[in-house]
């Protein structure tokens, strides 16, 4: 059975794009309840009824800001009043605005911080129905193939990766058995990219239009990986293929 299936989750940033899809696949492979935790409250409440359409009362749109502390717990015990557990937190929200390089360190770092150590330290360990919990963190393939014209971005999303790779450790899922997965999607047709396009210099390094993949191909993708990846696994996901990121040695990295 898929590990999804019966499972309680949290998305954040599950109003549009990448988490919209990862909510929808969540939902078709069985999960018994979705809280989708955004700031936009227009797409938030129609993400639900869409969902709510198709798939019974599954969902709860809570009205969020990741990187208010506050909110974000708030939103935790809400998912959980509503479905009475909670197993599976993704941690997707992200922005890509270098002007404000602080906002984007809030909440593409900051906030995806603050949503795992909730989860690892708190939520799911109580409230998980089976005997492993799951987070899954969206950093991006900038995160390793950094981008000069977007650095406060690149820098944000090493920063997931590298949180994901630190907490994934084989010996910390023998004590909590919750896995971390990070996921690092190639260039995704959803409305951070093509906003972003225009506006952040993008001029010299124009992505191939015929690379953009869809949302919903990466959210197939990672309902996928919730049954199989490995703890502290990375995984980029572009181009019709997901694959784990295969990191080198220490000692292999010299150049002699
Ligand atoms: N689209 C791509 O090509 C691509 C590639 C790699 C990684 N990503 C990452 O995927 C994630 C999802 O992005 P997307 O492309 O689906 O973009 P999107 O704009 O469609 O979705 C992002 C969602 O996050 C929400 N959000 C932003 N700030 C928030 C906050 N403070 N609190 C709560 N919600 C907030 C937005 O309202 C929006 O619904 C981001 O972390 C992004 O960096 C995207």
């Amino acid at each position: 059975m898929a590990f999804v299936a019966n499972k309680v989750a949290l998305v954040t940033g599950g109003a549009s794009g990448i988490g919209f899809a990862i909510t929808d696949h969540l939902l078709k492979n069985g999960a018994k309840g979705v809280g989708i935790v955004d700031t936009s409250a227009q797409n938030g409440t129609k993400a639900e009824k869409k969902f709510r359409d198709e798939y019974g009362d599954k969902v709860i749109f809570i009205q969020t800001d990741v990187t208010k502390k506050d909110e974000l717990k708030a939103a935790f015990e809400k998912t959980i009043a509503k479905f009475k557990n909670l197993d599976i937190v993704v941690n997707n929200a992200g922005i890509m605005n270098e002007p404000d390089w602080k906002l984007t360190l809030t909440v593409n770092l900051e906030a995806v911080l603050s949503g795992t150590f909730m989860a690892l330290d708190e939520y799911l360990p109580k409230y998980r129905s089976s005997e492993e919990g799951l987070i899954v963190n969206t950093a991006s393939i900038l995160g390793i193939d950094c981008m000069r014209t977007i650095p406060t971005y690149s820098a944000t999303k090493s920063g997931v990766i590298a949180l994901g790779r630190s907490l994934g450790h084989q010996e910390d899922y023998d004590k909590t058995h919750i896995r971390i997965i990070t996921i690092c999607p190639g260039y995704i047709d959803t409305p951070l990219v093509s906003a972003a396009i225009n506006r952040e210099g993008y001029t010299n390094h124009q992505p191939d239009p015929d690379s953009f993949i869809s949302p919903d191909f990466v959210g197939e993708q990672v309902v996928c990986l919730m049954n199989e990846g490995k703890t502290g696994s990375v995984w980029v996901i572009e181009e019709m293929e997901a694959y784990a990121v295969n990191f080198p040695d220490r000692k292999d990295m010299k150049v002699v």
